[in-house]
């Protein structure tokens, strides 16, 4: 897909002579107001607005579209009106994904989008709203949209930047919600090297290392291979590196990646299980982002791990009871198989401070507490460190993907006291976003890091049902505001 960026001066003046399939207008209260009032009978669009305006036909409520075929005076074959309520950024993506869904299924070619007045959230809103997953459907969806034009005022060199950052972060959104999506005999731990592999291999500046069972059993990562045990898919090590910034020490992303989590021997309740595919978007993140990198070529260092294996039961399952050794010798009792997430980021975080990293920050759908804590509006964010957790929480905001900051107090440490072992990996059923935040934190010491618990937010369930791709967003805001 194509997406163009154009300089549009007079939105009342020249919207009428957009040529496209279809021309989609972004409209604020006020700009409804500005543009239906005195100077109205001036142009084809306030004669249009006014006119609908006094029939009732449109008033630019939440969510109320009005669409037009030929519309008089207008070059464009079709004409969408959308209220965008106050013109928010969040309004703006909420109304043009509202517009393109009238374009859905018509096979619509040339779509123009103008009105807005915040082109990243329009231009990444419009790309996410055109996404949809066929990849094992035999009938493929078919896509209207083969080129998106947005107008504003301007199109000089600071837009076209920030355009171009925008559609960088739509693909790496995408790339996210593609793997999120695919089921977990496609999404395999191969699968995901393959696919940092090939981000690697497009990229300028970006090189990947895949370490294989036996390098991990090298490393000593015990905990991770515990998780691994009982899987017939060989358990992958991803390693990527983005150099744009020389020797600057690097932001470390850390992505939990089981492809499919049954709980192991603790095993889940069978119904709704088939979500546990998408306990690898802490992963589809990190990749996300790289893939992002790779277009942008921002001057920072960032290093991408991702620990990816399947949860599986089995006779070599590791057990309740069990104890395991993470790589940097800390004994771990596994009174839970299901709390496998932290199992298997505890080594990466221990193989993370050979980066002697700027900042540590790992990403992973690590507990159903964090869902009914903060549902899917925002992630969990953990920090043992004040600043780094701010600038998260600023590139959540301008992201329009937020998190919201949890405790870390050193007493919820206490419920993860074992008898056989350093540390168990549960607590109680308290507090289990921020036990399970707790255990991460014994293995970074003093480096910045921050941790995101995106189990609510990776995916949506229900009607909607899907990866969302979240939080690509965040992180790259994140990382490029550095
Ligand atoms: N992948 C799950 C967390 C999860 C649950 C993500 C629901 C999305 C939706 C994780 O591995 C898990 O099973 N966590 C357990 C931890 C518990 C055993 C302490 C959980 O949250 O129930
Ligand atoms: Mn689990
Ligand atoms: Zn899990």
């Amino acid at each position: 897909m194509k997406h163009q960026l154009h300089a549009l001066d007079n939105l009342a003046q020249d919207a009428a002579t957009i040529q496209a399939d279809a021309l989609l207008l972004l409209l604020s209260e006020a700009q409804i107001k500005a543009l239906s009032g005195k100077a109205a009978g001036k142009t084809a669009l306030g004669k249009y607005l006014a006119a609908a305006l006094a029939a009732k036909d449109f008033s630019g409520a939440k969510g109320e579209v009005l669409a037009a075929y030929q519309m008089a005076g207008f070059v464009a074959r079709r004409v969408v009106l959308v209220g965008s309520e106050q013109g928010q950024a969040a309004q703006e993506a909420a109304a043009v994904q509202t517009a393109l869904a009238q374009c859905a299924g018509k096979g619509i070619g040339n779509i123009a989008i103008a009105g807005f007045s915040h082109l990243p959230a329009v231009a990444g809103a419009a790309t996410a709203a055109l996404y949809g997953y066929d990849l094992t459907l035999a009938k493929k969806n078919p896509r209207a949209g083969q080129a998106l034009h947005f107008y504003q005022g301007k199109a000089d060199k600071a837009a076209k930047a920030e355009f171009a950052t925008a559609l960088a972060q739509a693909e790496g959104v995408q790339l996210a919600r593609e793997l999120g999506n695919m089921p977990a005999n496609y999404a395999t731990p191969t699968h995901l090297a393959q696919t940092a592999e090939k981000i690697a291999k497009a990229g300028k500046n970006i090189s990947c290392k895949v370490l294989e069972k036996r390098d991990i059993e090298k490393l000593k990562m015990g905990s991770f291979l515990s998780v691994a045990a009982a899987s017939t898919q060989a358990p992958k090590f991803i390693e990527l590196s983005y150099t744009g910034a020389g020797k600057a020490a690097p932001v470390v992303l850390v992505g939990k990646g089981i492809t499919f989590d049954t709980g192991g021997i603790s095993l889940k309740p069978g119904a709704g299980m088939d979500e546990m595919k998408y306990d690898m978007c802490g992963a589809a993140s990190v990749l996300g982002v790289f893939a992002a990198l790779a277009r942008l070529q921002p001057k920072i260092n960032v290093v991408g791990l991702v620990p990816t294996c399947e949860n599986m039961p089995a006779g070599n399952a590791t057990k309740p009871g069990d104890v395991v050794t993470a790589m940097d010798g800390t004994t771990i009792e596994v009174l839970n198989t299901d709390a496998e997430g932290r199992l298997i980021l505890c080594d990466a975080l221990c193989y993370a401070a050979r980066f002697k990293p700027a900042a540590v920050v790992d990403i992973a759908t690590l507990t159903g507490a964090c869902v009914i804590a903060l549902g899917g509006v925002r992630s969990g964010l953990f920090s043992n460190n004040d600043a780094l957790a701010a600038a998260l929480d600023a590139a959540g905001e301008a992201a329009q993907d937020l998190c919201w900051r949890m405790p870390l107090d050193a007493a919820y440490a206490d419920s993860l006291k074992s008898k056989y072992a350093d540390v168990a990996n549960v607590g109680g059923r308290e507090a289990g976003s921020v036990t399970a935040a707790k255990f991460l934190q014994r293995f970074v010491g003093d480096t910045p890091w921050a941790h995101l618990d995106i189990a609510g937010t990776a995916w949506k369930s229900g009607a909607a049902k899907g990866a969302t791709g979240r939080p690509v967003g965040l992180l790259l805001q994140y990382l490029l505001a550095r």
